[in-house]
């Protein structure tokens, strides 16, 4: 057996595998896009057997001639994601309900008018908001014949898209890693499975739940017949989780900002179960042997996907790197501002209804001031996430950013200008696969601890040091709060 590393990254827009060296170089990476699905307003919609095929094909092309080679396999995933399939058959009984889908608004507007909010809060650190999994199972149950039946039946599986992934990689083993399984509301911080009152309280029966598994540790086997010898899978995390942990946010108070799809701003907060009273959210970090390591995390649904419509949905840029040049070549957005609230507003918000804006118009507005304008959206967006971190106690004291976005040399000068302290950014910005890569090598005993693992795998940095002025920062943020009101 050797010592490399094989990270499965189901993510949104895309799904690939990295094989990692156990120094952390990259040897082969294969990547295939996912159909996305809105078959109405605000819903979204993803096929798992396409996620299971294209992840399958990804992770062969990856691996090449290197099955030999590899010590153990590492999952990251986007999470709330909820698959449902029947655990007789294997097969997803319908698609994918994805975690921007907002169709179960109004069920968590009743949930929170009966007074649910705060226990809810409490016990799993999350809100009534459609984004996480447990009322998106309910609304399959509802309106899906072919799920109700396979409940019914004794048949029905839920999980997360990791879960997904080994059932199918490890001879249907129903398994979901405390971090995952912390984004769906059903489990509890400082429990050790899914609780029985919240299923009750979510119409969510607990049989077709998953046994909830450590993030990194000996947690299944990959069958033979995939690649040709069983692997061990040793890690499991979800996606924003997975970041912080391959940022190398190991210590109390270390924090990480991902620009990928949306922007996800994690806080380690140790063994202390977070308790924020700003809207933030509380999760499990890591698990290990059952003893967790906490997050506070703001989740902010518009990032790089706004870009993306500029660039698809209004043929304003042709690739989305043609934004950094854009925001150079004039001085300021000639006070125009975007609220990306294209799918609601999260964190600290969390308006579900809340629409996106465009504010400041005028006939000098160009193409050049929107596409400043949308930058600056995520500088003023992850400000909003500052202040609530601050206000619940967790200041920041540098930002470590990756994600697609982050490539973006003026927004990473811009979120350090408007946030006020240093922003620092990885030259290897799959951070994401990192962790999983983490993770799964201490899982597989390559690496005595997380710690280890970074200070042997993580490369280096570069740091964007603040450079504007007060007045200046508080100028741009009296008009973006101008805007949000709007929103
Ligand atoms: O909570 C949703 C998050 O996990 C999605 O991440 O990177 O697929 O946009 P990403």
């Amino acid at each position: 057996m050797g010592e490399n590393i094989l990270v499965l990254d189901a993510g949104t827009t895309s799904t690939r595998a990295i094989l990692f060296a156990a120094d952390g170089a990259l040897i082969r990476v294969a990547q295939r896009d996912l159909t996305q699905h809105y078959p109405r307003p605000g819903w979204v919609e993803h096929d798992a057997a396409e996620i299971w095929d294209r992840t399958l094909a990804c992770a062969r092309e990856a691996i090449g001639d290197d099955a030999d080679s590899i010590a153990a396999i590492g999952i990251t995933n986007q999470r709330e994601t909820v698959v449902a399939w029947d655990k007789k058959s294997g097969k997803p009984l319908a698609r994918a309900i994805v975690w921007q889908d907002r169709r179960t608004a109004e069920f968590c507007a009743d949930l929170k008018n009966q007074g649910h909010e705060a226990e809810v809060q409490a016990r799993t650190g999350l809100l009534l908001d459609p984004y996480f999994s447990a009322t998106k199972m309910r609304w399959l149950l509802d309106h899906d014949e072919a799920v109700r039946g396979a409940g019914e039946r004794g048949d029905l599986a839920f999980g997360t898209v990791e879960s997904w992934l080994v059932f199918n990689l490890a001879g249907r083993a129903h398994v979901s890693d405390a971090s995952n399984a912390s984004r769906t509301l059903l489990l509890p911080l400082d429990e050790e499975q899914f609780d029985a009152g919240l299923c009750d309280l979510f119409g969510v029966p607990q049989e077709s739940l998953p046994r909830v598994v450590d993030t990194h540790g000996a947690l299944a086997e990959c069958s033979e017949e995939w690649f040709g010898r069983a692997i061990p899978i040793c890690g499991l995390v979800g996606d924003q989780q997975s970041a912080t942990i391959g940022q190398a946010c190991l210590e109390f108070g270390q924090t990480k900002g991902t620009y990928g799809t949306g922007a996800f701003v994690l806080t380690n907060n140790g063994k202390t179960i977070p308790r924020s009273t700003h809207r933030l959210l509380g999760t499990v970090l890591s698990q290990r042997d059952g003893g967790r390591v906490y997050a506070i995390e703001g989740a902010a649904f518009v990032a790089g996907s706004l870009i993306q419509w500029l660039r698809d949905g209004l043929d304003l840029i042709e690739s989305a790197a043609e934004t950094e040049d854009l925001a150079r070549s004039i001085p300021d957005s000639g006070e125009v501002v975007i609220v990306p609230a294209l799918a609601g507003l999260g964190a600290p918000h969390w308006l579900p209804q809340a629409r996106g804006v465009i504010a400041g118009l005028s006939f000098a507005s160009g193409r050049a001031q929107l596409a400043r304008a949308a930058l600056e959206s995520m500088a003023h967006q992850t400000h909003d996430l500052a202040t609530a971190f601050a206000a619940d106690g967790a200041p920041w004291s540098m930002l470590r950013i990756d994600g697609g976005m982050a490539a973006n040399d003026w927004m990473a000068q811009d979120l350090a200008d408007m946030l006020g302290i240093d922003v620092e950014r990885p030259d290897f910005v799959e951070t994401t696969a990192l962790g999983a890569a983490f993770c799964a090598a201490v899982g597989a005993g390559l690496y005595p601890s997380l710690e280890d693992a970074a200070q042997a795998m993580r490369g280096k940095t570069r740091c964007f040091r603040p450079r504007i002025d007060e007045d200046a920062r508080a100028e741009r943020l009296a008009r973006w709060r101008k805007a949000l009101a709007a929103a």
